[in-house]
């Protein structure tokens, strides 16, 4: 039907202008309908015309493949839908494997141009909040222009931190203690959506906190359209997005109120991270068998479980609680990881929040996971779930209760690594009680407080924090003092 000039042209044209092959699939379906009617076999159409494009069964196949996937977009209801987005981003990044590959680099000019175009069709028909919100850039291949906006062989740590006073304030914290106590050197990267979000009197503010001038600032709106994320009003949904936007390859997603122990750093060293390539912790154990819309929900859409869901206590003894998404770490080099991490933007855009996420389960916690699982993405929780670093309750002298408001997760040594929550003893209740906890546990029985009371683990050995430890947060709170004389944040809690 065509000729193999006249072909190069087209992939050629096709490759340049992505949008053009929706009208020429029109047109030319239209005349070989007709043509191939008779086979009654549709597909036929598209094939004929990419079997004669390409004599390569792989990209026939993968272009066949994503043109289905064109033709069926995703489509509301989405709760019914988180399987199939996660079937298709198997494809995406095995196809993305495959143009990495040598087999990929060897490929004759215009077969890659067809792989390069199924590729970003597919990732944007799945996707579409890749397409950037300045249509006067190219916007045709937007995966591939993320893929190289990565700073080669870069590690770095990404803040959310706009939308409120506090989360400012907790980032300012953060900062100063990873800075001046834990000597971590990484570049941070501070991430809000818009100017209203985190305004430039701000940004100077936190940039001054950091006395090894290693902060930048990225604003979310330009790189992904705020049309589908509706960030605005979007509390933890920015997360994902931060952390795809980043240009780190390795990066070390952190809530603004997290606290360290050690420096971030080691969280790259840990087996499960090198290992998988992505880094979760655990949620308390809580509320078993109380949820079960929520697992009927799960078991419908992951049908084939990995063996990382096969080792959660949520999926095997319905407990309600996953993940603690306060700090997660992926590797984005990994195809798979970061096709992965586009599930888990997906599931934070406005509309698949707001049917499903946020509404099934808590706002974005729950995401991560499942995002990597339903890609197929390998990933790994810490061994425990959730501990706890607090207080002994005052009548408890064989101290078996340890007792806060906050979440605690250690290394792969069972070394205390993070909590969330703040410096503060209870962020919600008091913004000027800052205060060293002193026991901590771990494989306790939970045993949860109303809104205002501490919540407390019993039933195993409580351990005091060592000195070190101490001294660290202590050395914290004396940084948090003087931020919060510098930023004139606490007040207005
Ligand atoms: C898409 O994924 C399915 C399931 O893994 C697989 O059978 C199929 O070959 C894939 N298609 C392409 C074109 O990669
Ligand atoms: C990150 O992924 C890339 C690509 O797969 C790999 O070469 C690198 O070793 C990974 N780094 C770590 C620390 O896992
Ligand atoms: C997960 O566990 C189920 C039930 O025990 C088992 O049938 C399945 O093969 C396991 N899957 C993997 C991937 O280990
Ligand atoms: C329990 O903790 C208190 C401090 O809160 C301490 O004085 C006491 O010695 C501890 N008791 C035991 C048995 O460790
Ligand atoms: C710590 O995390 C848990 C689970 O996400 C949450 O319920 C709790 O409120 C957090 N604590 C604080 C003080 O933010």
């Amino acid at each position: 039907m065509f000729g193999n000039q006249t072909l190069a042209h087209v992939g050629g044209y096709l490759h340049r202008r992505p949008r053009v092959v929706g009208a020429l699939f029109v047109a030319t379906s239209f005349a070989l309908y007709y043509f191939f009617i008779l086979n009654g076999a549709g597909d036929a159409i598209l094939e004929a015309i990419y079997e004669s494009g390409t004599t390569n069964p792989s990209i026939t196949s993968i272009l066949r493949t994503s043109n289905e996937y064109r033709r069926n977009p995703i489509e509301p209801p989405f709760k019914d839908q988180f399987w199939e987005v996660g079937q298709r981003s198997r494809n995406l990044s095995q196809w993305i494997t495959i143009l990495d590959s040598q087999w990929g680099s060897k490929l004759p000019k215009d077969d890659r141009h067809l792989l390069v175009n199924a590729i970003e069709e597919t990732a944007i028909s799945l996707f579409p909040f890749l397409r950037p919100p300045d249509t006067k850039q190219d916007n045709t291949a937007p995966l591939s222009v993320l893929r190289e906006s990565l700073t080669k062989g870069s590690r770095g740590i990404v803040i959310s931190a706009g939308g409120s006073d506090s989360s400012v304030r907790f980032a300012g914290h953060l900062i100063a203690s990873i800075r001046d106590v834990l000597g971590c050197t990484l570049p941070i990267q501070v991430v809000y959506a818009g100017e209203n979000d985190l305004p430039k009197h701000r940004r100077d503010a936190l940039s001054s906190l950091d006395k090894t001038h290693n902060t930048e600032f990225l604003d979310v709106w330009t790189v992904f359209d705020d049309a589908a994320l509706q960030l605005r009003r979007g509390g933890w949904a920015i997360k994902p997005f931060a952390a795809l936007a980043s240009r780190f390859e390795q990066v070390i997603v952190l809530d603004a109120d997290a606290v360290f122990l050690q420096s971030p750093d080691v969280l790259f060293e840990q087996h499960a991270y090198v290992d998988n390539g992505a880094y979760l912790f655990h949620d308390r154990l809580l509320w078993q068998h109380a949820f079960q819309d929520r697992h009927q929900w799960w078991k419908e859409q992951i049908k084939e479980p990995s063996p990382a869901m096969n080792k959660s206590l949520v999926w095997i003894e319905d407990y309600a609680e996953e993940c603690d998404s306060g700090v997660v770490v992926l590797n984005k080099s990994r195809p798979e990881v970061l096709v992965g991490l586009l599930h888990i933007a997906w599931q934070n855009t406005y509309d698949v929040r707001e049917e499903v996420s946020y509404k099934i389960t808590y706002g974005d916690k729950e995401t991560w996971w499942l995002g990597l699982e339903l890609a197929g993405s390998s990933y790994e929780f810490e061994k425990h779930y959730g501990s706890i670093v607090g207080w002994a309750k005052e009548d408890d002298m064989e101290n078996k209760t340890v007792c806060s408001f906050v979440i605690a997760h250690p290394d792969e040594e069972d070394k205390l690594l993070w909590y969330n929550g703040s410096l503060l003893k209870n962020k919600l209740a008091d913004p000027h009680n800052y205060e060293v906890p002193i026991f901590w546990m771990m494989d306790g029985k939970w045993e949860k407080g109303g809104k205002k009371d501490m919540s407390c683990m019993v039933d195993e050995r409580a351990w005091w924090l060592s000195g070190d430890e101490i001294s660290v947060l202590q050395h914290s709170i004396e940084l948090a003092v003087q931020v919060d004389e510098l930023l004139g944040l606490n007040e207005q809690n």
